[in-house]
């Protein structure tokens, strides 16, 4: 990817996040019990304790980063930095109202932190590096970011395989655009860091040594296909991305093939998506 490329698609990706800010937040309880293992587990892999403090990369409406301003207490504190200026608005506001005076933000591209050098106990990103367009430098950024001997960890997706819903939500899209059939691995893709083994080749040239990686099983549970279609339709910028192009009717037509073809996922207990997702750890 050139530099020019790199630089269009991180501006497409904030005007998208600046658009799905609200339906992220909106869908907050959904996202969190779709998430709440994977997330426990990566600040356990994060070594976050008592009185660290935390860089939280790609935070997005803070729910993550409400959960570590929890675990660290009052005498820790967090940083939630994200490329959308709405997006951590939320973050701002859910942090107010959950009475948490531990947490604050900074608008700021994951690849470019403005942070002092080696002043952080850890680092974490969820579900943020992969549509990163250079995603090594993000890591290089944590690395930086970090005391020596502080710990990152990073959540995303796996292989297009383990993550069904999802694949299917990105082929039916780019099908409605016209679009060609994408490399799941594609830099800035849902997918990128799912390849196996990419993302402790990446944690290990930013110069993490210690570095493991943690599959995780995250099912999406809804009430009903309708529920997960509502959450992918305000929510799913990547998705809202693609059909972005198409008039209204287009766009309803890409939406009832999802549809369709979603509610093979629907059982006797409501509607469940399987996921996949990969918590790797680094140290400084
Ligand atoms: C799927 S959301 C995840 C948000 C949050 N971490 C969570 O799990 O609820 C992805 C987030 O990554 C952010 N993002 C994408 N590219 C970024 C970049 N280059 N630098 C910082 N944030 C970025 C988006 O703005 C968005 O808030």
């Amino acid at each position: 990817m050139t530099a020019i490329q790199a630089s269009d698609l991180k501006a497409a990706t904030r005007e998208q996040w600046d658009k799905s800010a609200q339906g992220w937040n909106d869908q907050g309880a959904l996202i969190r019990a779709w998430l709440r293992e994977a997330t426990g587990a990566m600040l356990e892999m994060a070594d976050i304790a008592s009185g660290a403090r935390v860089l939280d990369v790609a935070a997005g409406a803070g729910d993550q980063t409400i959960d570590i301003a929890r675990r660290v207490g009052p005498s820790g504190s967090v940083l939630a930095t994200d490329l959308s200026p709405r997006i951590l608005q939320f973050a701002r506001d859910n942090a107010r109202r959950a009475g948490l005076n531990n947490i604050e933000t900074m608008v700021a591209d994951g690849e470019g932190l403005d942070v002092v050098a080696a002043s952080f106990d850890a680092a974490i990103c969820r579900l943020g590096l992969m549509l990163f367009p250079d995603p090594l430098r993000g890591l290089r950024q944590m690395f930086r970011a970090l005391k020596p001997g502080g710990t990152a960890c990073v959540m995303v997706f796996s292989e297009p395989a383990r993550n069904p819903c999802v694949a299917i939500l990105a082929a039916t899209a780019l099908k409605h655009a016209g679009l060609p059939p994408r490399d799941p691995f594609q830099p800035g893709g849902l997918f990128s860091l799912g390849k196996p083994g990419l993302i402790d080749d990446l944690f290990t040239a930013a110069g993490f040594s210690r570095v493991a990686t943690t599959k995780v099983a995250a099912p999406f549970h809804a009430p009903s296909v309708q529920d997960y279609l509502a959450f992918a339709r305000t929510s799913a910028g990547p998705i809202q991305q693609i059909l972005s192009q198409l008039d209204d009717a287009d766009q309803s037509a890409a939406w009832a093939e999802i549809a369709d073809k979603l509610s093979a996922f629907t059982t006797a207990g409501g509607w469940q998506g399987p996921n996949e997702l990969l918590l790797t750890a680094g140290r400084r």
